[in-house]
């Protein structure tokens, strides 16, 4: 692991895909028509691409499809993945580092849920690396070309994911690596994107059907589902378990569910932020 990083994906990567589904899809189609080129003569990247569920996802309904990924376990799991896909290309690189493509290159760039990994904790309210994968954004896209972000408002790290109440320090401490929405958005006006905009999906989340599992934070695969519950102390954990033990034992999971639940469906989880070149 670099020292930003924090979260083990070479352990977890070959478990992620049980916990995570690709989220969005139509929002990325619309974004993409927005540009001047038919869906299927674009050339789309997905920045931080993890074992490739996006671009799956997206890979007959645009042209080609490149994915950066640092990590070399998710992009085991990518290739294998996208092995017999002719129109994916795949490459083992940082979004920390100038990007590995020429000046506009790209239609559209995704990036999904990557960008508080980007961000060390001590250089909270700096986001210079966001500002600068931001710019190389700016340098790969054609003109009119879209750049989309997937990621998560301050509000829907605390209220999003139901079982975010169970470890809110761990939540505090993920919540100063995400960019704020308003952040986001003055930096790419700033870099000089046009038409930027924002869609909540209320309705989907992260981890498809095993989301709502009563027993989720018991189990390790749920937990490597998602990196807030990497940044929880043993003694938080302990804590947490105990919590979710009790609300089962005691038949109150169901109305604890419901009250969390509520929250999440009138904020959702995730925020696309998109902006044009
Ligand atoms: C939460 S996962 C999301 C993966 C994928 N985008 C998805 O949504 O399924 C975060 C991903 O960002 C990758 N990542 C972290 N730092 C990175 C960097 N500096 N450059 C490229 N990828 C990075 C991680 O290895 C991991 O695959």
């Amino acid at each position: 692991m670099n020292q930003i990083e924090y979260e083990n994906y070479h352990d977890t990567s070959k478990a992620y895909d049980n916990t995570r589904i690709p989220i969005g899809i139509e929002i990325y189609l619309g974004c993409f028509a927005g540009t001047n080129r038919p869906l299927l003569e674009q050339n789309i990247l997905d920045a931080g691409c993890g074992t490739g569920n996006y671009i799956q996802a997206l890979k007959e309904k645009v042209g080609h499809l490149y994915g950066l990924e640092l990590n070399g376990g998710m992009l085991a799991q990518a290739r294998e993945k996208c092995q017999n896909d002719a129109n994916i290309q795949l490459e083992q690189g940082s979004l920390l580092e100038p990007l590995p493509y020429h000046d506009d290159t790209f239609d559209g760039m995704m990036s999904n849920q990557v960008l508080h990994h980007l961000v060390a904790a001590s250089s909270q309210e700096n986001f210079e690396p966001v500002h600068k994968l931001i710019k190389e954004a700016q340098r790969i896209l054609r003109p009119q070309g879209v750049l989309v972000f997937n990621t998560s408002s301050h509000p829907q790290l605390y209220d999003g994911f139901w079982w975010a109440d169970l470890i809110p320090e761990a939540v505090g401490r993920i919540a100063k690596r995400f960019p704020p929405i308003e952040i986001m958005n003055s930096m790419l006006k700033e870099v000089g994107f046009d038409r930027v905009g924002i869609v909540v999906p209320v309705n989907t989340v992260l981890q498809g059907e095993n989301y709502l599992d009563p027993m989720g934070p018991l189990k390790k695969d749920f937990r490597d589902g998602d990196s807030t519950w990497s940044l929880a102390t043993n003694e938080e954990l302990e804590r947490a378990f105990e919590r979710v033990r009790t609300l089962n034992q005691e038949d109150s999971m169901v109305q604890y569910l419901e009250t969390r639940e509520n929250l999440r469906k009138n904020m959702g989880q995730t925020t696309f932020i998109f902006a044009y070149k």
